[in-house]
This record gives structure tokens, sequence and C-alpha cells, in this order.
């Protein structure tokens, strides 16, 4: 027999071979004494099999179970229409071989997966739920929007650049790092790799990388984790118009590469009503989102409204992407709120060159800016946040040897992934998540 993998079973009907496949019981179903239906599941498909009369009398037939790993001989036939199996056929086996039985009764691979037991148990068992449809899709998309992400920089020439996850700098602020000891040296878990790649620019132009930023944020919410995929770009010589342009162009390239993939269909089922968004997105200055919240009258937990320089949290962001139903540019945020290398506006400097992009269900899953390029400017920035710039020469250094107007941005690849495919929370497309007070497994 030949040994394919479930992908391959169309091939293998059309050439009539008889095939061997390994594989896992997805699921079973006893018709009487002397017919089962087996759902394998080998990682590349599903595939329908039946057992007759002969290979249900073997010995090992007690002892199949969900999850058992066994392998099937035997030939493909197409399933008439009106039985429904994927793919459209099914596998007559003629010799099979127990691998590995899965338990039965209290430790079955179903008693273990009770939903019911509530999401926090799901995720105790998350190398057990990984096997699932759903979440195996969700694995499998997130591997071919990463993919499509890289596509994209490589045909733009960007080159990519793997930066340090242990650093002595913080680049989002001090309340979010995580700390560790380094030698009996303070140092700290990554937040973001933009400082790093702003050296990298006067060399190697667009680059950009794709890391794990590390957050150690305070409370659990739907779009919060504690590791998080980081799709981090920097470009030097560009206006803060032309970094709008490339953050719209990247999210409406990389949709369309995945819709034109061949998991197009797999993405629909997740969510049917992805689209390719309508370029120009809107674009909405600070202070005209503060007076949208004000006219729409929405109030913060203590009753009142939002005032100008106050930060714009998830839940007013969520209200007004999800009622104006298109991606929006927040642009133009108050110095005082934002990161020291944030660029300032000549005419106005109480104000960033900065944008975060937000998405319907989801909210922010971008944030940018133009960056501070000159030297006094970025020492001002340090001071004004309390950073000891003796850690920072090298990135001061970056406005002393033939400084530039640059910008970039970073995007969250699990919020991208929610907003994608319609996802209630953030960690339901990770691998293995981690936020707030979950480590394992
Ligand atoms: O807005 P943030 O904090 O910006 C930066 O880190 C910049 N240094 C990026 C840059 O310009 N290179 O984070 C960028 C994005 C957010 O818009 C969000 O999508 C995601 O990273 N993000 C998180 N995703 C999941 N969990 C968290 N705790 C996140 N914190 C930020
Ligand atoms: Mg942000």
């Amino acid at each position: 027999a030949q040994k394919i993998k479930i992908r391959e079973a169309e091939k293998a009907r059309k050439e009539g071979k008889r095939v061997v496949i390994f594989g896992w019981i997805h699921r079973m179903r006893m018709q009487g004494k002397n017919m089962m239906f087996l759902t394998l599941r080998d990682g590349s498909g599903y595939l329908q099999c039946l057992l007759g009369k002969e290979m249900c009398q073997s010995v090992d037939i007690p002892k199949l179970t969900v999850e058992s790993t066994v392998a099937l001989y035997g030939t493909l036939v197409e399933v008439p229409e009106g039985k429904s199996a994927p793919g459209g056929h099914e596998l007559i086996v003629d010799f099979w071989k127990l691998i590995h039985a899965a338990p039965s009764g209290i430790e079955a691979f179903e008693t273990k997966l009770n939903k019911e037991a509530g999401p926090e148990v799901m995720y105790d068992q998350r190398h057990l739920v990984l096997r699932g449809e759903t979440a195996s899709s969700l694995m499998k998309l997130r591997s071919v929007f990463l993919q499509a992400f890289r596509q994209h920089y490589i045909e733009q020439h960007y080159v990519e650049l793997t930066t340090p996850c242990l650093t002595q700098t913080e680049c989002e602020g001090g309340s979010t790092l995580f700390k560790l000891d380094y030698y009996g040296e303070p140092a700290y878990l990554t937040q973001s790799s933009q400082l790093y790649l702003e050296t990298a620019i006067p060399s190697m132009g667009d680059v950009f990388c794709i890391q794990m930023s590390f957050r150690a944020e305070a409370s659990r919410t739907r779009r919060h984790l504690s590791e998080f995929t980081h799709i981090e770009a920097e470009m030097p010589f560009i206006t803060y118009d032309e970094l709008l342009e490339r953050l719209e162009f990247l999210v409406c390239d990389v949709i369309e590469k995945a819709l034109s993939s061949s998991s197009r269909d797999m993405i629909l089922e997740l969510n049917p009503d992805l689209k390719v968004p309508q370029r120009p997105f809107r674009r909405m200055q600070y202070k005209d989102a503060i007076e949208w919240l004000r006219q729409a009258d929405f109030r913060k937990d203590d009753g009142t409204l939002y005032e100008y320089g106050e930060d714009i949290p998830e839940k007013p962001e969520r209200f007004m992407v999800d009622t104006l139903g298109e991606p929006i540019f927040l642009c133009r945020f108050p110095t005082a709120m934002k990161a020291f290398y944030m660029f300032r506006d000549e005419e106005d400097p109480a104000l960033t060159h900065s944008t975060d992009l937000l998405m319907p269900g989801v909210g922010e899953i971008i944030g940018g800016s133009m960056r501070i390029w000159d030297y006094e400017d970025i020492m001002k920035g340090y001071a004004r946040e309390g950073i000891d710039p003796k850690f920072y020469y090298w990135y001061t250094d970056q406005r002393k040897y033939g400084a530039c107007p640059h910008g970039g941005y970073g995007l969250g690849f699990e919020r991208f992934l929610a907003w994608a495919l319609k996802r209630d929370h953030v960690r339901e497309v990770c691998f293995y998540p981690r936020y707030m007070k979950r480590c394992t497994p």
C-alpha cells in the first residue's frame, strides 16, 4: 500500500491505488455490530473511513477510542451525493492496526474537554483543545496570515530583522515592564522592537520584524495578553501621510492575499463577512474623537463625559468604531499622553504625528507615529518621561549621525486576527496564550 496524507486522498482515489493512512480517530460511530464509521484526522485533513463486518471482528475493536492512533489500509471511493463526507470520498478499510489506544472512562478525551467546565479549565487543557476543529483551524489560519504579512513585506523590499527580547530600555512606559535579573543587573522583556528597528534604517532602509512583545498588563480583558506577536516596521524619509498610506496598504494587501489563498473557505467559514476594506480609511483627529464621544453622550463609568486630554480607553474606542462600522485612523494625539519618542506637530507642539488604527469588533490593532529625529528634542522626551538617557545612548546616537525624518508602527497580530476571524477574545488565536495569571501550559 502507498502511504499518503489525507490531503492526497482525491489523487489516490483517481489513481485507484491501495493506500495506508496514519492518524488520529477524530470521531467514531458503530452502526449495528458489523459496521463502524470513523473520521480520521492527520493534520492535513479529515477523512471518513468505513470498517465492514470482517474489520469489526478484530480483537482490538473494543479498545478503539476517540484520539487513538491507527493505521488504516484500503481503497478510496467516491461518496454518493447526499451522504456527506469531507472531500466527497471515503476509505473502505480492508486492514487496520491500532498504534496507541487513548484512555476511556473518566480519563477519556471527551470527558476531559467538557466545555461546561468554563474557559479557564479549557485553557488548562489547551494541549488537548488544540486537537479540535475550531482551535486547529485558527492555528492554521494564524500561519496563513503570518505568511501573508511576510509576503507583503518581502514584495515591498523590506528587510526582516530578528530583534532582542532581553533589553535594558523601556519603550511603552514602566508600568507594564516585566523585570528580570540579568547576571545581577536589571533588565526587561521587550515591550516593542521599535527602538532597535530605528537603528537599522540608515543601512537597511525599510525594515520589519515579527517578534514577541511582553506587557505586564494588570487587568484581564478581551484584547490584552502578557505576551503577544508584534509585527513592527520602520521606514526612513516618509511623511506622516505616507505612514498612514502604508498602513492602509498593509492591512488591505494582507486580507487580499489571505482571501485569494487556498485557505479562503476556511477563513469565510469563521468570518463570512470578511472583505478587503475600502481605502482610504476614515481619518479622525483625536480632538474630533473626543467631540464625537461628547456629542454621542458616551459616558465614563462614573457618569461623566470625556474631556480633551484624556486617554480614550477600550470601551469608548469600541463604541466609536462599532458605531461607525469601518476602520478608523485616530490621529494627532496630545503629546502629554504619548510616548517619549513621538514627533511633534511643527505648528502645534502639543500634538504628535501619531495614529492608532481602530477596527470594528476589537478597537486598536495598530499604534504608530513619526519619530523625533532631533537630538535636543529626544533629550527633552526622556526628561519628560523621567527616563535615564544612559541606557539609551545607542538610540540617541541615531540623532547625531545622519538623522532623518522617519516613522513606523506596531501591529498586534492577535488583535488583527481577532478582527479578521471575528473572535471575541485574543486568547483564542494564540497557540498557548499568556495573560494575567496564566503561564500554563
Ligand atoms: O500601541 P503600542 O503600545 O505601540 C508600540 O509598542 C509601539 N512601540 C509600536 C511601534 O510603533 N513600533 O502597541 C502596538 C500594538 C497595539 O496597537 C496592539 O495591537 C498591540 O500592539 N498590543 C497588544 N496586543 C495584545 N496584548 C497586549 N497587551 C498589547 N499591547 C499592545
Ligand atoms: Mg497603543
